[in-house]
């Protein structure tokens, strides 16, 4: 039922955990052995914890050029990636082959060996390479924008790219020991260094930890359990970053909800023993504050933002565990927590959260047998009408799905019109879910928003229920923003009988639902990988033709000519509430 790389997931929580205490990298690595010209390049960072393998990179309009070295004395490959993980990754690989360096583009449809490119002249292009003392080293030009959707990816120059990197003492390219390659998130088109999705160092903080006493995991496949804490003290804390705890191998989720009218039954949950009955709880806290998922170890903001608590804004937060254990094992017992790094001092950039997608978490099917198969939910402009004339700033978007999850968007549709997306995400996987950093991206009163999530069902002979489980589907992306404003969630609801707009703010507990005409909008079709795509001379390329995993998604939708505005109206999920 699970994708194959799921039935690993459990095995890879090693490394991660690993990853998570070791994460710090050594600040300012040397560089001093990289045998080429590190002048002509404006950025750099480390991509390894030891300082052995070093990235330099200088965007430009139409390519980019990078330089890698790394202290090894056989192939290394940088790839360019939408997640950090291998699936869909676009490399660049190099070797000395017969004395001479070798450059070739290769692209992986999932966690396999990844396979040549047919463009070996336009995508990537060698500038120059070797190998010796023990380095192994070469710079290479990359076309910044995409030509061929499926084994080339379009490089995000001016937000974040993951960089994934892996180097042998051997010129076979081939598997790589867990030790001999690595993933990292670097914002490129900056002259500093910038590292959000991990654990920097950060000066002058106070830190809060949250913890859930320890409790023994149910036997159950599933189970939620929920504490109640005060946050520290004070008017106005900012957060800045976090580092959860990755405690348990059954741990499928942290999430830390902020409480903004706590009933005094509800304030009845402090100091209690962790509340797991959760078929019969309904957390009232609905502002979500931020969550550990598989793929994370941990997080900081840029300097000068903060997620702000205390008692100007909420004091009390709702702390959700989510345990796994589909093999139903027993005795095993978890102490979770999630520690807040943060600040009194006031930030220029006061964070909020929005939460889209489908809070509805039941009460939705996905069909069944499909290889990509969409379930969207509108945010309509009744309830982003409440934003400050001025608007908001979106830097970041944590897609959520679950196992079957293969490519979230979030579209904007402003005064009728779609305009570039918020964000897409291409090629999710699980056990690499990280908040997306954008370009920062203006967002105004009135806006209209689909969320829309791709699922991959064709190991299910049975309609795939949206829950709470692991092994059912959920679709929810979280936006960060600022300045922070008192909308928490906008989304769609359905009673049964008809679909309502959904709209939560920090002044109501329960959300407004009201009718609205806005659910429906035209819009863009999602270009699927594979797609038919142009070469740079204007040939009809077959973008599909190696790939066992993503080829021939939806058959009807293999045109590359953009569907903008040709008023397709979005068929509202057919939902059958329970
Ligand atoms: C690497 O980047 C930092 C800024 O993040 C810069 O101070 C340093 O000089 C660069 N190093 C090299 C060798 O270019
Ligand atoms: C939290 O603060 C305590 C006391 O200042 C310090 O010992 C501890 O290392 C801090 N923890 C983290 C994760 O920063
Ligand atoms: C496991 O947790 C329970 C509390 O749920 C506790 O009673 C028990 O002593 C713990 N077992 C171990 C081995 O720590
Ligand atoms: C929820 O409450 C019902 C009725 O009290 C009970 O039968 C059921 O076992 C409870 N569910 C869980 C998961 O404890
Ligand atoms: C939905 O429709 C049914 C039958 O048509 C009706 O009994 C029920 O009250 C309706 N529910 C709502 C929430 O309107
Ligand atoms: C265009 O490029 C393709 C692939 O690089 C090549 O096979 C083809 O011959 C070229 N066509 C023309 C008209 O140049
Ligand atoms: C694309 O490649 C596939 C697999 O090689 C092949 O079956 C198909 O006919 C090709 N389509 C076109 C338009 O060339
Ligand atoms: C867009 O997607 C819809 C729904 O999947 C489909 O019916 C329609 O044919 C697609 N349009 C184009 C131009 O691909």
């Amino acid at each position: 039922m699970l994708p194959a790389h799921y039935a690993g997931g459990l095995s890879s929580l090693g490394p991660l955990i690993l990853s998570a205490l070791l994460a710090v990298p050594a600040a300012a690595q040397g560089s001093d052995w990289v045998p080429f010209d590190r002048s002509q390049f404006s950025g750099n960072a480390t991509l390894d914890t030891e300082g052995h393998v070093q990235l330099f990179w200088e965007i430009g309009d139409e390519y980019s050029t990078y330089g890698i070295a790394s202290q090894s004395s056989g192939y290394l490959a940088l790839g360019f990636s939408e997640t950090g993980a291998m699936t869909g990754a676009d490399m660049a690989v190099g070797y000395m082959d017969d004395g001479e360096f070798v450059l070739e583009n290769r692209w992986a449809s999932g966690f396999v060996t990844p396979q040549l490119s047919e463009d070996q002249e336009y995508n990537v292009r060698l500038q120059g390479g070797g190998q010796e003392d023990g380095v192994t080293w070469f710079i290479f030009e990359k076309k910044n924008t995409a030509d061929c959707l499926e084994n080339q990816v379009t490089v995000a120059t001016r937000a974040w790219q993951w960089f994934i990197y892996a180097f042998s003492d051997d010129n076979t390219f081939g598997q790589h020991e867990d030790e001999n390659k690595g993933k990292r998130y670097i914002k490129l088109g900056s002259e500093e260094t910038i590292f959000v999705n991990e654990i920097v160092e950060v000066q002058n903080t106070m830190n809060w930890t949250i913890v859930q006493p320890e409790i023994t995991i149910p036997t159950d496949e599933t189970t939620y359990c929920y504490t109640l804490h005060r946050v520290p003290e004070g008017d106005r804390h900012f957060m800045i970053a976090e580092r959860p705890r990755i405690s348990s191998d059954l741990l499928h989720h942290l999430v830390i909800y902020a409480c903004y009218s706590p009933s005094d039954d509800l304030l009845e949950m402090l100091g209690q023993e962790p509340n797991c009955d959760y078929e019969n709880f309904s957390n009232p806290c609905n502002g979500f504050v931020t969550e550990w998922a598989p793929g994370m170890s941990g997080r900081t903001f840029e300097d000068g933002y903060g997620k702000p608590f205390g008692s100007d804004f909420y004091e009390y937060v709702m702390f959700e565990t989510h345990y796994s254990n589909p093999a139903g094992l027993e005795g095993l017992n978890d102490t979770a927590s999630y520690t807040l790094l943060y600040t009194d001092e006031e930030v220029d950039n006061v964070i909020g959260s929005l939460t889209l997608g489908d809070l509805q978490v039941n009460g939705w099917f996905l069909e069944p047998g499909q290889e990509l198969v969409a379930h969207s939910t509108v945010c309509t402009p009744e309830c982003t009408g409440d934003w400050p004339e001025e608007g908001i700033t979106a830097f970041s978007v944590f897609h959520h799905m679950h196992a079957r999850g293969r490519h979230a968007r979030v579209q904007i549709i402003r005064d009728g019109e779609e305009i570039a997306p918020l964000s897409t995400l291409r090629d999710f996987e699980y056990d690499f879910q990280f908040s997306k950093g954008l370009e920062q991206i203006q967002l105004f009163p009135g806006d209209r928003f689909i969320t829309t999530c791709w699922y991959d069902t064709s190991d299910d002979t049975e309609p795939v229920p949206g829950g709470v489980a692991s092994k059912d589907e959920m679709c929810f992306a979280w936006v960060d923003y600022y300045p922070l404003s008192t909308i928490l969630a906008c989304t769609q609801y359905d009673t049964g009988n008809e679909t309502l707009g959904l709209c939560l703010d920090t002044s109501e507990a329960e959300p407004t639902l009201y009718e609205t005409d806005m659910l429906t909008a035209s819009y863009e079709n999602f270009t699927h990988p594979g797609d038919v795509c142009l070469a740079p001379n204007g040939t009809t390329q077959n973008g599909s033709a190696q790939s066992g995993n993503d080829g021939g998604d939806d058959d009807d939708s293999a045109a590359s000519t953009i569907s903008f505005g040709s008023a397709v109206l979005i068929t509202l999920l057919s939902l059958f509430v329970i």
